[in-house]
């Protein structure tokens, strides 16, 4: 593959009509919502393709409206997924669905392996494990969704080294909504969302000039929840205060209006799951001075 490739799903199935984090009213979605929810997914997928990505779709299903955020899917590395276990019984309907996409995919080459993890632990894919290119590590988020055996466990199936960060709050439950990994080697993130041990583990490994720091007002933007390719960062509408900090430390950002899904707790990196990761030494970029 030698274009960027991401899993999206067609939006017609999504509503919010149950509560398995605090973002989710049910009572307030209506059908403009689902209006919006249609021109948001479309406006990310010409965003992606306008820096050069390949989307492949997943089909709505009837009540399985969170099927729009494939990155709690699976984690897939080197064209191995391994496949995810949801906490809630409102999410775990997706996962045969999710499993015979990944079939076709395979079928057709564009993933080679599928492995499952041990019984007996949650893990909620990428949303939970982070691949971070330079580094060539995974970020690994437990605690509201995913297990902490399932952070052993996908290093182990990965032969990868995995770095535990403890979520602490139910607003940032996964670890994509609070921490994403950039290409100039910078890290977003969003404090208060982790453990304190989790935060003494993140400034350990990034250097302070590194981490970009997010505000609350940054973070419930769903901002942090963002697609890095190389210099570019495709996000939700974001607060002027970032924009300005991220073109400082030279990424160029595409901002879409991703209103609908932050309503049910996501926007762009969880709307999306990449196909092509690998984990060759990344060509680092170097961010503009
Ligand atoms: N309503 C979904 C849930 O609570 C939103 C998932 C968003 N995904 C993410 N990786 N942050 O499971």
């Amino acid at each position: 593959m030698d274009r960027p490739t991401f899993l999206m799903t067609d939006p017609a199935g999504f509503d919010v009509s149950y509560r398995i984090n605090p973002w989710m009213k049910p009572e307030a979605w209506g059908a403009a919502d689902a209006q919006a929810a249609r021109a948001g997914s479309d406006a990310l997928r010409r965003a992606l393709e306008g820096l050069g990505a390949k989307v492949e779709t997943v089909g709505a299903m009837k009540g399985l409206p969170d099927l729009v955020f494939p990155a709690n899917a699976g984690v897939v590395l080197d064209g191995r997924v391994v496949p995810a276990r949801f906490r809630h019984p409102e999410r775990q309907g997706e996962e045969p669905v999710f499993r015979a996409v990944f079939q076709r995919l395979k079928a057709r080459g564009i993933v080679r392996e599928i492995t499952d993890l041990p019984e007996g632990m949650f893990h909620e894919g990428a949303g939970d494990a982070i691949w971070d290119a330079g580094r060539r590590l995974f970020w690994c988020g437990h605690g509201p969704r995913s297990s902490r055996a399932a952070v052993s466990a996908l290093g182990r199936i990965f032969g990868k080294e995995t770095v535990a960060l403890e979520l602490a709050t139910e607003q940032f439950y996964h670890l994509d909504t609070c921490f994403c990994p950039l290409a100039g080697g910078h890290v977003l993130y969003f404090p208060d969302a982790f453990s304190a041990e989790a935060q003494t583990t993140i400034r350990a490994r990034i250097p302070a000039e590194l981490r970009i720091e997010a505000t609350p007002d940054e973070a419930a933007a769903f901002c942090v929840n963002a697609v890095n390719l190389d210099e570019h960062i495709v996000m939700a509408r974001a607060p002027e205060s970032l924009r300005r900090r991220l073109t400082a430390a030279g990424y160029r950002l595409t901002e879409v209006d991703l209103s609908a899904f932050i309503l049910s707790g996501g926007a762009a990196y969880c709307m999306t799951l990449r196909l092509d990761r690998s984990s060759a030494p990344a060509a680092q970029l170097h961010a503009a001075e």
